[in-house]
């Protein structure tokens, strides 16, 4: 069984690519056969925290050029990677049939995980997909607006049916901040939607995440000890404790 995460928070620059990249590698170092898939169509920023240049991407799949396996390129960080087409039209391009058809090839890779990475904002095109995944991993970060947004990707999501879903509480001081954003957060799920929402971790405020990026190298290689690397592995492993199904 292969199980679709999809990452997304609706505000752009909350650290949705730095944490589907470290979550990948500590799925990977955790024994699960991962693959990372650039969603961003039209910026593959994937490849460039990565610092790679791969020859096949989701561009060349979507167009029939390879299969999804094909465009799987290996990472030294252990998982495999599916960028993004830098330049291409966005996701939206794509229709809702085309969309359908990413989600089935992507469910048929021969993985465990799937951490789907998707752009900022909330078009048509990212809610299909995150209503897709067996888990949508919203990333919220202290910030007002990035609540706002959190909470919006969530109402929509239950809108358009979606299955399971989670917070990531980014960018904290610790646990006891990670629970007052998840706090704020259930609480207006819980009044207005009917139903909370739980915190599957959280990954702390790090001078070496930027410093990563700027070598474009992975967190957990480059800094395998740092407080946001060791974070991103108790996530990972509280991913692999939560049962794949489609219940909320
Ligand atoms: N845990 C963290 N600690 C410190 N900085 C972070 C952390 N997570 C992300 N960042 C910084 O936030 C910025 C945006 O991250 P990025 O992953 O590109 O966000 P998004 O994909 O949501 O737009 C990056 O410059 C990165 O260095
Ligand atoms: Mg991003």
């Amino acid at each position: 069984m292969t199980r679709l995460t999809v990452i997304a928070s609706g505000k752009g620059g909350v650290g949705k690519t730095c944490l589907a990249i470290g979550l990948a590698q500590a799925l990977a170092e955790g024994g699960a056969r991962t693959a990372l898939v650039d969603g961003d169509l039209g910026l593959a920023n994937v490849d460039v925290q990565l610092g790679v240049t791969p020859a096949r991407d989701l561009g060349h799949v979507l167009t029939g050029a390879c299969t999804a396996e094909q465009a799987l390129t290996p990472h030294p960080a252990g998982f495999a990677l599916l960028p993004g087409r830098s330049g291409a039209a966005g996701l939206a391009s794509l229709g809702a049939e085309g969309l359908d058809r990413m989600v089935a090839l992507l469910r048929a890779l021969p993985v465990e995980e799937v951490v789907l990475d998707l752009g900022a904002g909330l078009s048509l095109a990212q809610r299909r997909l995150a209503a897709a995944a067996d888990l949508l991993l919203v990333v919220v970060t202290e910030e007002p607006t990035s609540l706002t947004d959190a909470y919006a990707v969530l109402k929509l999501h239950r809108t358009d049916g979606g299955g399971q879903a989670a917070l990531v509480a980014n960018m904290v001081q610790g646990p006891a901040q990670a629970a007052r954003v998840h706090g704020a957060l259930d609480q207006a799920c819980r009044h207005f939607l009917g139903q909370g929402v739980k915190l599957l971790g959280h990954v702390r405020r790090d001078a070496k995440v930027p410093a990563a990026i700027r070598a474009q190298a992975p967190l957990l290689t480059r800094h395998p000890a740092s407080p946001a690397a060791r974070d991103l592995r108790i996530l990972a492993a509280a991913l692999r404790a939560t049962p794949l199904g489609k219940a909320a």
